[in-house]
């Protein structure tokens, strides 16, 4: 048993930010039936492939567990096909560009009245307001929701990052939107509108970012690499690899770091583990200094100090630094390269690092289900090809039959 047997969802999203939302509650158990277009289907299907003619790895790695079926929503035939799956199912999730279901003819006010119960989740760019009708990409996302102002180095341009925050960050925020609209259907009975934009997202993500922008009105923001020397503006500043909580923290060269870009360590100067941190880098001498044995005093030497703690990493590996400050309770990591994450046993081992067959591209790797419940497994399969259940889902959902499904595929509608 998983914890979402039985639950149906409508799957209308495409590209990433809606098919991470779905593809988790499809390991979840949820049965999700992803809506493409005939012929086309999602267009990340085709985009940034490694093997000619086969579907992406971008696609693949976002619709594991789900079944496809391809459906005209615009003909009337595919209208009258949809109308039905919207009464056979519990969730219909969309991240079209705004009012793309309204110019199909599904406006929440219908999607209700043909099935109360539904709950009608979906990803914009942009809640209501001036944006509200753009459309949004990944990065459009970061730089409007504070992410982009405040990743960087002070000196530099603002920075997007790889973690894909408005993407997948806004699937996750509009997963626990449509479980959490589930759980209030049990005692209700009623469905109702989940709305997740990007912007809103990203700022959630940056939340302490805007915590930092109202610290910013009462001084100086001490922990930022701009204090005491630099200068502060008006608002939150990039603060480059700065810890963004209330202890100091930095990523220091380790060995190798001239010829490999990932020899580096995090490394956070906690105060409760100080003393051993100076001691093991050897600097005994900080300890009986008032220039240096208070957090305070340390504050605004952060940048000398993490100097001399790389003089130290330096003459370690990522690993062996690690292994030294973990038995002093150091906070640290290695920066790990996305060929170390892919090789790493205990990845492998907890299900977070999955290999998965697919009878066109042949074996790839995948990011599996990072939530863990003890009582649901996840078992990643391999996302569908484009259709692949069409006349599967009609037959046992809709209860077409043969000559039914025939004649909507001659109609075009399928
Ligand atoms: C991501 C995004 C920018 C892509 O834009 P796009 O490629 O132009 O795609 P759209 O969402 O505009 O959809 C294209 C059209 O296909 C149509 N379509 C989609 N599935 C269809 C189907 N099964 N049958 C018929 N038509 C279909 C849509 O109705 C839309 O038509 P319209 O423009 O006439 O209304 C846009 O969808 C968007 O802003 N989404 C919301 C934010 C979001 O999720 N962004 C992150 C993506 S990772």
């Amino acid at each position: 048993m998983k914890a979402l047997d039985g639950v149906r969802i409508l799957d209308m999203t495409h590209v990433q930010s809606g098919p991470t939302c779905t593809q988790l509650l499809a390991w979840f158990g949820a049965d999700v039936i992803k809506v493409e277009r005939p012929g086309k289907g999602d267009a990340t299907r085709g985009q940034l492939r490694d093997i000619p003619d086969v579907d992406s790895l971008y696609f693949t790695m976002l619709n594991h567990n789900k079944r496809s079926i391809t459906l005209n929503t615009k003909d009337e035939c595919g209208k009258g096909i949809f109308t039905r799956l919207i009464e056979s199912c519990d969730v219909l999730v969309e991240n079209f560009a705004p009012g793309a279901l309204d110019r199909m003819g599904f406006s929440w006010k219908r999607i209700q009245e043909i099935n109360p119960r539904i709950i009608y989740a979906s990803v914009k760019g942009f809640g209501p307001g001036p944006y509200e009708d753009c459309k949004v990409y990944e990065n459009v996302a970061q730089c409007t929701g504070g992410g982009a102002s405040t990743t960087g180095f002070p000196s530099g341009p603002p920075v997007v990052t790889g973690a894909q925050i408005g993407d997948s960050g806004t699937g996750l925020h509009l997963a626990l939107g449509i479980v959490t609209a589930l759980f209030q259907r049990e005692t209700t009975g009623r469905g109702q509108r989940v709305e997740c934009a990007m912007q809103d997202g990203v700022l959630n993500l940056c939340r302490v970012k805007l915590r930092d922008q109202q610290r910013l009105t009462h001084g100086p923001l001490k922990e930022y690499p701009q204090y005491p020397n630099g200068t502060f503006g008006v608002a939150t500043p990039r603060a480059g690899n700065a810890s963004g909580g209330g202890q100091p923290g930095w990523i220091v060269k380790c060995k190798g770091w001239e010829t490999d870009p990932d020899a580096y360590l995090y490394v956070i100067a906690q105060a409760a583990a100080f003393d051993r941190l100076a001691r093991v880098i050897g600097h005994e001498d900080w300890l009986g200094d008032p220039e240096w044995n208070t957090a305070e005093a340390r504050l605004p030497k952060i940048d000398q100090m993490f100097d001399e703690i790389e003089q130290w990493t330096m003459t370690k590996t990522k690993f062996e630094a690690m292994e030294i400050l973990n038995p002093l309770n150091v906070p640290c990591g290695p920066v790990l390269s996305m060929k170390e994450l892919s090789e790493e046993p205990s990845l492998r081992a907890t299900g977070t690092v999955v290999e998965v067959d697919h009878p066109t591209r042949g074996a790839y790797l995948t990011v599996g289900n990072p939530i863990k419940l003890s009582d649901s497994p996840v078992e990643v399969r391999r996302s569908p090809l484009l259709g692949e259940h069409t006349d599967e889902v009609l037959k046992q959902v809709l209860g077409m039959d043969d000559k039914a499904i025939a004649a909507a595929k001659t109609d075009g509608a399928l």
